[in-house]
């Protein structure tokens, strides 16, 4: 959903397979058997469980249609190979169509740790796991519905709300504080620091809260919003979330707490 990107998406055959390099396959590799170690502890069951379901290759980069078929078995929902960038509009429609957009395009080794732009890793590591737990799945489809011929400044403020939940949301849980957001589970730094660092501040989920909350895409989060279930934000979306947003517009941000 942003404007510029350095990578390129790779082309799938007309099976729906893409060729990856032993470069490609050998990022995936070191990326996928240090979080795994990572997340154990730190996600939430659901997401957990997803995995489980998945089975990702711990070795190669996984193939869409192979992923395709775990993932409709469970929730209907499909993996969709997109360029690096889409926009608003088609992104919207994918999701209401439980087509998960995906940029099949890995991060070059330089960029291991940090990458700006979701590449394949994010993607599937970080989002589809999730997608396999009905409420969830339900939840990202009536997000998508939401935004389907919305105007710009409507559909930046779902992305907000994307933002601090779908990318960067924590559940409470008995085990205690978890993580289900797909920005935070892909990466190796965030994963500890959001559940583990003092400075960090937890605010209960409160969906207009959220809509009035800056962020910076480029930073660890100062900040995120706890949930207690799913269903939470699955209804707040059931209700009628665009009259929410434009009450959100008739209130002054908050300050950030980034500088
Ligand atoms: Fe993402």
């Amino acid at each position: 959903m942003k404007m510029q990107s350095k990578y390129v998406s790779k082309k799938p055959d007309h099976n729906g397979f893409v060729c990856y390099d032993e470069v490609e396959n050998n990022t995936w590799h070191a990326l996928i058997e240090r979080q795994f170690k990572i997340v154990a502890s730190r996600a939430c069951e659901e997401y957990l469980q997803g995995l489980e379901i998945l089975s990702f290759s711990r070795d190669r980069i996984p193939q869409i249609p192979d992923l395709n078929l775990r993932l409709k078995k469970e929730t209907g929902w499909q993996v969709e190979p997109v360029p690096a960038l889409i926009g608003f509009d088609r992104f919207f429609k994918l999701l209401s169509e439980r087509k998960f957009p995906c940029a099949t395009f890995i991060r070059i080794p330089e960029e291991l740790t940090y990458i700006q732009e979701p590449d394949i890793f994010h993607e599937l590591f970080g989002h589809c796991p999730m997608l396999t737990h009905p409420v969830y799945a339900e939840f990202m489809q009536r997000y998508g519905q939401l935004g389907i011929g919305q105007p710009h400044d409507i559909q930046r403020l779902l992305a907000r709300f994307y933002w601090f939940t779908i990318e960067f949301g924590l559940i409470n849980t008995k085990k205690g504080l978890r993580c289900y957001g797909g920005g935070i589970l892909s990466s190796i730094g965030e994963t500890v620091y959001a559940l583990e660092d003092p400075m960090v501040r937890y605010e209960k989920f409160d969906a207009l809260n959220i809509l009035r909350t800056p962020y910076r895409i480029d930073i660890y989060q100062p900040l995120y919003y706890v949930i207690n279930s799913y269903e939470s934000i699955y209804n707040v979306l059931k209700g009628d979330f665009i009259k929410l947003i434009v009450k959100s517009q008739s209130l002054p941000e908050f300050e950030p707490l980034y500088k």
